[in-house]
């Protein structure tokens, strides 16, 4: 099945049933739920700690029969199948796609594939397992203080190098996990090729004690090998400032020993740079960069949450993907969430979708999920060189509440586009803390904080889903000419997720479920989601334009008239 043709969605009867319902729908969430008491329960679903109440989106019995119906015709299950068992489902590439081999436990029984199954000769539960301990190792060493700096003093701050995949998901789980970050531990992450990105992360360290972890798939990427050789420098001088190294090629080697290691599938790379292979933690071209986050490109967050935190994320994922390989289409949540990106993309004009976190510590979350989302389904052709039969890949974006509330959702609320929005949410923060004083108005006295950071969470999808009419605003004495203004339209499409507690398994869970929702799409529009070739030209031109930006005239004329006059704006501004 890898490379032969993709099921045109718009062929599948599910499809044409869903343009007929399409044409004149007139969403109904209040008469929907008035209809029918039962709707929460019956649109609520489980997926390992997440609770997912679908039952706010513009969905019917005949809308999700029909999605179903498009999930078989292009055999999602079965593609699902296929990626886990190890086939060349990342056509363009030629690879197999095994994220979810990275997460699968030791010696686990029961597991589909069975344990030790090999891809393309290589037994790829002994080699996951056996990096995993090294890193593990390697982290203890740096935790308990076994592992020095070059001059004997223990590690207090790590520095992952890295951008995009090798930036973007080890950034966000350190964020999101920083309950569990080991006191006297902090991460700091470089990636923007912006010399004030290394300038500003590097300010106030100790290089004593400063560990940097070069974190890159290909170790080839422009951003990362440049910002690695700056740390490099700022290593070498500052331990020559402080007197702890002299500047012979010798104490400058042992230094990189002590103080760098490096994460890559490009082993040759990186001892070509000065790093001991022995200090460098392998993965494998089967792992997407932006399905890396659980693979040793998250040395950095192991270091800092340690090795057992680490066990409980990975698991996490695992209860996951066992839930989307097991769980039959109508109760699966990735394949229904995805489905319902599709419906809102392919039939009501949706361009983008809201990820908003209800948790302070998901605050780069969005981000993350930008990479996963559009750089995975960003595409134009299918997975055999034909062009698409319908959009694919919608803009994800979002932030936390509340703070989104007071930025951007009156669009949402009162815009003219759709905006579906997945709302994620915890029962028990990481510090519950207390109002003590109270407002001495509605906020008692004592008042549980978290109480009303949720109050917001569930009000505001139900403002977005039931609305506001013009007689219930009049009914509040509002003068006619305001009215319109303040009328919620209501049958905004809103996802609930929420969960116990922002624990590792948690973290895991809730990247597993978008991964999978982004396959889901993926299958169904027919693309690879696994290649990134849409990156690559930007990267070829810069490297061809940096001897015009530098300021050579040959390379200035070659370029093209708006090119060449930015640039020379540019070079009369530069000092
Ligand atoms: O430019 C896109 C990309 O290739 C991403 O897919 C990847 O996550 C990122 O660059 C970094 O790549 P690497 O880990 O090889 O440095």
């Amino acid at each position: 099945m890898t490379d032969s043709a993709p099921v045109d969605p718009t062929s599948t009867t599910g499809w044409q049933t869903l343009a007929g319902i399409a044409d004149g729908f007139t969403p109904d969430l209040r008469g929907w739920f008035d209809a029918e008491p039962g709707r929460a329960d019956k649109y609520t679903f489980q997926a390992a700690d997440l609770t997912v109440d679908l039952s706010k989106n513009l969905l019917t019995d005949d809308i999700l029969a029909a999605l179903l119906e498009v999930a078989k015709s292009a055999d999602v299950a079965g593609r699902y199948q296929a990626m886990i068992s190890g086939e060349h489902i990342n056509v363009t590439e030629d690879r197999a796609v095994l994220h979810t081999a990275l997460r699968r436990p030791k010696n686990g029984e029961g597991l589909v594939p069975p344990a030790g199954f090999t891809v393309d000769g290589q037994d790829v539960d002994a080699d996951v397992h056996a990096t995993l301990d090294k890193v593990y190792a390697f982290a203890e060493k740096v935790r308990s203080g076994e592992w020095t700096g070059v001059t004997g003093k223990r590690i207090e701050t790590v520095v992952n190098i890295g951008i995009g995949g090798s930036d973007l998901g080890p950034v966000m789980v350190y964020e999101a996990l920083k309950p569990y970050v080991q006191e006297g531990i902090e991460a700091r992450f470089v990636s923007n090729i912006d010399p004030n990105d290394v300038y500003e992360k590097t300010a106030g360290l100790d290089p004593e004690t400063t560990l940097f972890i070069v974190a890159s798939k290909t170790f080839g990427t422009l951003e990362t090998l440049t910002n690695a050789r700056l740390a490099r420098e700022w290593l070498w001088d500052s331990l020559t400032a402080a007197g702890a190294i002299d500047a012979s090629d010798e104490a400058r080697t042992g230094a990189v020993a002590k103080h760098f290691v490096a994460v890559s599938t490009a082993l040759d790379k990186v001892a070509a740079f000065g790093i001991d292979p022995e200090n460098a933690f392998g993965f494998w071209d089967w792992v997407g960069g932006r399905y890396s986050v659980d693979s040793a490109i998250g040395t950095s967050v192991v270091i800092a949450i340690g090795p057992d935190n680490w066990r409980e994320f990975l698991a996490g994922f695992h209860a996951v993907d066992e839930h989307m390989r097991t769980t039959p289409l109508e109760q699966n949540v990735p394949v229904l969430m995805g489905l319902l990106n599709v419906w809102y993309s392919n039939f009501l004009g949706a361009q983008s979708h809201a990820v908003l976190p209800y948790a302070q510590y998901l605050h780069r979350f969005a981000a993350y999920l930008q990479q996963l989302t559009m750089e995975s389904n960003g595409k134009s052709v299918r997975w055999d060189g034909t062009p698409v039969t319908v959009d694919t890949g919608e803009v994800f974006w979002g932030e936390p509440g509340t703070n989104g509330q007071h930025a951007f959702y009156q669009l949402i609320h009162q815009g003219t586009r759709i905006i579906p929005a997945d709302f994620i949410a915890v029962a028990n923060p990481g510090h519950p803390l207390k109002d003590a004083t109270g407002d001495g108005a509605g906020v008692a006295p004592g008042t549980d904080v978290h109480t009303l950071f949720m109050a917001n969470y569930f009000a505001q999808t139900k403002a977005l889903a039931f609305g506001k009419t013009a007689d219930e605003v009049r009914a509040e004495g509002t003068k006619e000419s305001v009215v319109p203004a303040r009328v919620f339209s209501g049958n905004r499409p809103t996802t609930s997720i929420l969960a116990p507690a922002l624990t590792p398994s948690v973290v895991g869970q809730l990247i597993a479920l978008y991964e999978h929702i982004v396959f889901v799409e993926g299958t169904i529009w027919g693309i690879d989601s696994f290649d990134q070739w849409g990156v690559e030209l930007g990267k070829q031109l810069a490297l061809q334009v940096t001897p015009a930006v530098g300021g050579d005239a040959e390379a200035l004329d070659a370029q093209d008239a708006s090119t060449k006059s930015l640039i020379q704006k540019y070079l009369e501004l530069r000092d």
